[in-house]
């Protein structure tokens, strides 16, 4: 299949896998890469510019195929050294970023310069058309359904979509939700060049991630998803659990007042202990509503290739079908 995403990156399948905080190893990326989509190294997770260098090299040594480097912008206290990271993603060679969290302006030129393609993911039509005035590639646009932040608009993606195809003159992946075939042949349909997934990408025999959390995903359905942290405007689509409906207790008590100091236990420093260590109830870790649509814990490959075939088969019979001949 050829789309703009395609073409842009120079991979054989319109998927990507987004960036996803202690599971976007060398390991996922090339993956992913090694299938046809684009895999994505999670540049916060490697946290300094040396770790995140030697990663990068882990990553070519396992494939020849592009990759990416996610590099997302959060509120911190003690902020990562951005300038440090970026700059050896630059000398690493690598062709293509995915941003996320805020606005990359800053980061453009030098990215620019350095012939890197610049995914922008966002949650509104207005903060895509923002990053195509500021000359990203193209945009990753993530429905309310999705893992981790789906911001603060809870628009999904059956009228997300179809609003960014009518403003946007980029080419923009649908993100969240975006689990198979059916997916990508309906994201197509909205006038998407390709889908990004995280969730499902979690529940793949390479990710390497805790089997408990392979399992929990596989198990949990689509109800089993909560919304944190939304009275902070910071809000996260996350796994229930127990950590999480103690969070939610808190948030219900203290209200407008609630402090992240409040609710430090259950989301700080708790991403290695349960994507490492399988202690899945320590806190709240993301996921999204398509763990109700995964079935299995296929190779990356195995997925993807099923995801292209049965793609074709839906477009060529399912579809083509419903016109009398
Ligand atoms: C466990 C997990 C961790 C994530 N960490 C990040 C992150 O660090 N940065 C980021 O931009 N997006 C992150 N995401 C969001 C994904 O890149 C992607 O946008 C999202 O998972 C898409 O929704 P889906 O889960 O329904 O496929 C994360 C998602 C998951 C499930």
């Amino acid at each position: 299949m050829k789309t703009r995403i395609t073409e842009m990156l120079g991979i054989e399948h319109p998927i990507i896998q987004g960036g996803m905080h202690f599971v976007g190893f060398a390991e996922m990326a090339a993956a992913v890469s090694n299938a046809g989509g684009l895999g994505i190294i999670t540049g916060l997770t490697q946290g300094t510019p040396e770790k995140l260098a030697a990663e990068i090299a882990r990553c070519r040594t396992m494939t020849d195929k592009p990759f990416g480097v996610n590099m997302t912008f959060l509120p911190s206290l003690t902020p990562p050294d951005y300038p440090g990271l970026f700059k050896v993603i630059i000398d690493g060679g690598v062709k293509v970023v995915e941003t996320a969290g805020n606005n990359p302006a800053q980061w453009m030129p030098m990215l620019k310069e350095a012939g890197i393609k610049v995914i922008h993911k966002c949650t509104a039509v207005r903060h895509a058309l923002k990053a195509e005035s500021i000359g990203c590639d193209a945009v990753s646009v993530d429905g309310f359904e999705c893992g981790g932040h789906p911001g603060e608009d809870d628009i999904p993606n059956f009228i997300l979509l179809p609003r960014a195809a009518d403003e946007l003159t980029i080419p923009f992946v649908a993100s969240g939700g975006m689990a198979d075939a059916r997916s990508l042949v309906a994201a197509l349909a909205m006038g998407a060049d390709g889908i990004n997934m995280g969730t499902r990408f979690i529940a793949t025999r390479e990710a390497p991630v805790h089997e408990n959390v392979k399992k929990a995903i596989l198990a949990a359905s689509e109800l089993d998803t909560r919304l944190v942290m939304r009275p902070l405007r910071n809000t996260e689509r996350v796994m229930n659990n127990p950590a999480v409906e103690r969070l939610l207790a808190k948030e219900k008590a203290l209200g407008a007042n609630i402090k992240f100091e409040d609710i430090v236990e259950e989301v700080a420093g708790v991403y290695p202990k349960i994507m490492l260590n399988g202690d899945m109830d320590v806190g709240a870790w993301s996921c999204g509503m398509v763990a109700g649509l995964v079935y299995d814990i296929p190779t990356v490959q195995e997925l993807i290739d099923r995801i292209m075939s049965e793609a074709d088969s839906i477009i060529h019979k399912r579809l083509n079908g419903l016109y009398p001949a």
